[in-house]
């Protein structure tokens, strides 16, 4: 950390942009980029295992409109033929500014059950790639687990500066090497990690999160500014529960529960993702998906470290959209979305 708690404490969140420039306070008030004008939501629908994308309203986090009439805009033909959990990752390094990626989960439940899915599901995640935001090619499927794993789930995403490379990471469980039809009883879930150059080759994977005997799915990671500051957020699946924990030194340090270790954003929620404002420093966006419900509904925060988050305004925002992730946008980039599929 370059400033003392006791300086930080005594500075206000809008900075002026000269002392910005002079200082470099990009870790204590993320984004407020006026060169970004919206946000591009990329989602499940329902039970409905292909990518649906969202507009933003103009600038607004918090109110989105579906693009192409509401039918989707990438439908797997690999694998289960069916996708959950897409998410959107901007390029990093060389590719920042003219690559994304969208990687989800390979499964279509109509075909499967919750057991089987989780015994016998698929290792691999999919992946399409981007250089305009509306043209996505190159599908595949790409196994990035052992033959122990019973299943990939929410496969996401960030650029780990430090080493050059994507840090991937999903969710699975493990059966003894000696069952090999996965019929008994499997270790608790847990996210598991590679890197990647190109989500085509993946190094072997590891243990990222384990929290046994508690089950953990759905992480999801959110750099706070500079390398280091970090918040991740992820479902407790024995409780039903998001929360979240903070690492103040890089994505394989120390991370604590603010709050702590009971502490939860809310219960009956999955599928965490987020992302910041564009417009105002520090302030974020948490969606959760009430999966038993009516699927996500925006929270925000101006204190992603303290871990406190409150329920935006949903007047703006559609229903049944199901764990997916947010991207910001500017305004070419939302000219071009718009004319190919408003
Ligand atoms: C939007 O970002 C792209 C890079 O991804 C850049 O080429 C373009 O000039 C930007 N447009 C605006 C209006 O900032
Ligand atoms: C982040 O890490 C990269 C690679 O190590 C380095 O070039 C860059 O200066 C760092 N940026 C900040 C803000 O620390
Ligand atoms: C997950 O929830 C269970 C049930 O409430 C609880 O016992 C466990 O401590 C929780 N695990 C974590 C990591 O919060």
């Amino acid at each position: 950390m370059r400033y003392s708690a006791c300086l930080l404490a005594l500075l206000p969140f809008a900075l002026s942009s000269p002392i910005q420039q002079s200082l470099d306070f990009s870790s204590l008030a993320p984004r407020a980029d006026p060169s970004l004008t919206g946000y591009l939501g990329v989602f499940f629908l329902g039970d409905a295992p292909s990518v649906y994308f969202y507009l933003s309203n103009g600038n607004n986090a918090a109110s989105l409109t579906s693009l192409n009439k509401n039918q989707p805009v990438i439908n797997p033909t690999k694998g289960s033929k069916g996708v959950r959990d897409p998410s959107i990752i901007p390029g990093g390094g060389a590719d920042a500014g003219n690559k994304w990626y969208i990687i989800g989960t390979d499964l279509n439940i109509a075909k499967t059950n919750w057991d089987a899915a989780q015994r016998t599901g698929s290792r691999g995640i999919f992946v399409w790639e981007s250089s305009d935001l509306v043209s996505w090619t190159g599908e595949r499927l790409v196994q990035v687990e052992e033959a122990t794993a019973g299943m990939v789930w929410a496969p996401a995403a960030i650029w780990d500066a430090e080493k050059g490379q994507y840090l991937v990471h999903w969710a699975s469980k493990f059966f003894a090497a000696s069952d090999t039809q996965h019929k008994g009883s499997p270790s608790p879930t847990r996210i598991r990690y590679a890197h990647t150059k190109d989500f085509k080759t993946f190094s072997a994977p590891q243990d990222y999160i384990n929290k046994s005997p508690t089950e953990i799915i759905d992480l999801d990671i959110f750099q706070l500014g500079g390398n280091q500051s970090y918040a991740r957020f992820m479902k407790n699946e024995t409780a039903k529960t998001v929360f979240t924990e903070i690492s103040t030194n890089g994505l394989f340090g120390t991370w604590t529960r603010p709050g702590g270790n009971s502490a939860i954003i809310a219960s009956g929620v999955e599928g965490p993702a987020v992302y910041w404002d564009n417009q105002v420093a520090g302030k974020a966006h948490l969606i959760l998906d009430f999966y038993e419900i009516d699927g996500y509904r925006p929270y925000e925060s101006t204190d992603v470290k303290g871990g406190r988050w409150t329920a935006s305004d949903r007047g703006g925002w559609p229903k049944n959209l199901r764990h997916g992730s947010v991207m910001p946008i500017n305004a070419t980039q939302g000219s071009v979305l718009s004319a190919k599929w408003k």
